[in-house]
């Protein structure tokens, strides 16, 4: 089972819009995917709620339960990603404890950028790769300033994320329906783009094909 962690200390800038998306991408290739909710805010929980029965499962946790949960679903799970809430705390340090890979969203902005160095260090603290994710970048930006920003956080030795995430409304409004683009509008470049980001993180975790072939063996 692959766990990953979307961590981020500053609130509002993709982590539950990452899980709910890449979730979803994970199981329309066919793993079986959990999402474990540690946000006492529960948006995901509620994202959940508003999907009814499909897939995937989301499960509201507390983070002192997180090790225990994600042995019990262990026998029966792909891939896991793990919703933590927007401060440093139990939840995010449980979170990335568990994970084979962490990734941090961001937003090109002074702010975020000081945020996510603290992220960086807590999941570097606690020695598990961490990427940085570009994501809400404003599809009207020079791409230039994108390489810039990749520049100055390579020579702090923080790695980014090669697929950049744009803002589209589509996202929250598929996200409201307890959809994601993927199902509202699966032609759309939003969805295209998410896409590219799970080939990417999936590729990282080394199990794409070999995992996606062992769950559609066994149904
Ligand atoms: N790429 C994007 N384009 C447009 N809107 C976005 C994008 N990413 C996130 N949003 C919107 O920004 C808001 C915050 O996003 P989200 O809930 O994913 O952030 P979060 O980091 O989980 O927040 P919190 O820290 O409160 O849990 C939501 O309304 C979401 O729809
Ligand atoms: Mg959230």
């Amino acid at each position: 089972m692959q766990i990953i962690a979307v961590a981020a200390r500053k609130g509002g800038v993709g982590k539950t819009t990452l899980v709910t998306h890449l979730s979803v991408a994970s199981w329309q290739a066919g793993l079986r995917t959990k999402v474990i909710d540690l946000d006492p805010q529960t948006t995901a929980s509620e994202w959940a709620d508003a999907r009814g029965d499909d897939a995937p499962d989301v499960i509201s946790a507390q983070s002192n339960r997180l090790s225990k949960i994600l042995e019990a679903i262990r026998e029966d799970t792909d891939i896991v990603y793990l919703d933590t809430p927007p401060a440093a705390g139990d939840a995010g340090a449980a979170a990335i404890e568990a994970a084979n890979l962490v990734l941090i969203p961001c937003r090109i902005q002074a702010a975020d950028l000081a945020a996510v160095l603290r992220s960086y260090d807590s999941a570097r603290g606690q020695d598990r790769r961490a990427v940085v994710v570009f994501n809400d970048e404003s599809p009207q930006r020079r791409k230039s300033i994108v390489d810039e920003t990749n520049t100055v956080l390579a020579m702090k030795g923080i790695e980014t994320a090669p697929v950049v995430i744009h803002s589209r409304i589509a996202y929250g409004e598929s996200q409201d329906q307890g959809r994601t683009v993927l199902e509202t509008d699966p032609n759309s470049v939003a969805a295209d783009e998410m896409r590219q980001l799970y080939t990417w993180v999936t590729k990282q975790l080394n199990q794409k094909g070999a995992k996606a072939e062992k769950s559609a063996s066994k149904k």
